[in-house]
């Protein structure tokens, strides 16, 4: 047999994974292309105290496939945790949670998966964002649904083209079954939705009878104001599936996500578990850091910093890109939002920055079949402060020699 034989049915028909690696000899100088929150952040002390605690203190109890709450964990994940979750969450959102409400995931990104797979298939139809997260693009359609996209503008998913593209699927004799949305420093523009178009978007899914799955996972790297209230909280009945993660706001190889859904629905996602759990021993760490109070300690440490990086990139992106690039300077998230003046050549530039050791995410990743390769999605977390200026300068002296 030869590789070329290899892959299975489905890993044939299944649309091509939505990974993309730079190939890059060494790591990249200025890497403004990973979205990650900044290593320097990590809390490794803490986090080592807390793991000697979780073995001291709990030992094997936190090393089984699943602890004292029973088997149900090997769906849900370690109790404890799930607890924290639903207080902490239940606590910005002013909502009224439990531990059924919460199930824990390897990372939101399997979660996302868990939800398509259980929400949608052949027949069925799903909106997301015109640019938006790949893999749930990929997920979904990997599951046979027909996704749509919706346009984005300063404000988010557009509500008349959603509907529009509502109207087409019933046309179409498909059933619209979900919305696909990141409201809260959309991926990869940035753009913050406010809340009358909250409002809007859950009217829109009310009258048609949707629901919605709101990912939330930048929502708490705000730098100017609070964020408007999330989608879950202004419906709090069951139609918003909110999905969210510790990996922006605390560090993304612990792979510890989680999916706020009613119980009812969650059981539904819980059935797509690919495999036996989420770390136990990894979910008691998080537990014992959050019993300290830290998540929101560490959130307020870490804002001001990003907020310094965001501002230092958007200077050196004013002052050295003269006519080449716009952009918005977004009031949260990790990312600018890169638009290229006509007749850069979006490809040429990649390869000049590829041998001066910049990286950055080309746009069409984000954008499907309709590629937007005229955009770029600049990540400010990764690059020293001190650095960001001579990356960003390195970023438009490409712009300029790659300007036809
Ligand atoms: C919008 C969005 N959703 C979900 C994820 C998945 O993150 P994780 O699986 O690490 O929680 C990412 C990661 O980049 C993201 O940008």
């Amino acid at each position: 047999m030869t590789t070329s034989q290899l892959p299975s049915f489905s890993a044939k028909a299944l649309a091509a994974p939505a990974v993309f690696f730079p190939q890059y000899d060494a790591p990249p100088r200025y890497d403004f292309d990973q979205g990650m929150p900044d290593p320097a952040t990590y809390p490794l002390k803490d986090l080592d105290a807390c793991a000697h605690k979780v073995l001291a203190e709990q030992g094997i109890a936190a090393c089984g496939y699943f602890g004292a709450a029973g088997r149900s964990e090997m769906i849900y994940g370690y109790a404890g945790l799930r607890d924290s979750i639903a207080a902490w969450v239940g606590k910005r959102d002013k909502i009224s949670l439990d531990r059924n409400n919460i199930m824990l995931m390897n990372g939101s990104a399997a979660g996302l998966s868990m939800i398509a797979n259980a929400l949608v298939g052949p027949g069925d139809g799903a909106i997301v964002e015109s640019t938006t997260f790949p893999y749930m693009a990929s997920f979904l359609e990997n599951t046979g649904a027909t996704v749509l996209r919706a346009a984005v503008d300063g404000e988010g998913m557009v509500i008349a083209d959603a509907e529009r593209r509502l109207q087409e699927m019933k046309e179409r004799g498909l059933t619209p079954k979900l919305i696909y949305t990141i409201p809260t420093f959309h991926v990869p523009t940035g753009v913050l939705m406010p809340l009358a178009r909250r409002q809007q978007l859950l009217d829109l899914a009310r009258r048609w009878n949707v629901y919605v799955v709101e990912d939330n996972c930048y929502n708490e790297l705000w730098y100017d104001q609070p964020t408007p209230p999330t989608l879950l909280s202004l419906e709090p009945g069951g139609r918003v599936i909110q999905s969210d993660s510790f990996s922006k706001m605390l560090a993304p190889g612990l792979r510890t996500g989680w999916v706020v859904a009613t119980p009812e629905v969650a059981g539904m996602i819980g059935r797509m578990r690919p495999d036996l759990g989420v770390s136990q021993f990894t979910s008691h760490v998080i537990n014992a850091w959050m019993a300290e109070g830290r998540l929101d300690a560490h959130l307020q440490q870490v804002r001001p910093r990003y907020r310094r990086k965001r501002d230092v990139a958007a200077d050196a992106l004013r002052r050295h890109c003269g006519g080449f690039v716009k952009f918005a300077v977004p009031q949260g998230g990790i990312f600018f939002w890169l638009e290229l003046a006509p007749g850069i050549d979006g490809q040429k530039v990649r390869e000049t920055l590829l041998r001066e050791g910049v990286a950055c995410r080309p746009g069409e990743r984000f954008a499907g079949a309709a590629a937007e390769n005229g955009y770029l999605r600049m990540s400010f977390l990764q690059v020293e402060e001190e650095e960001i200026e001579r990356g960003v300068a390195l970023l438009v002296e490409a712009f300029a020699a790659c300007s036809r």
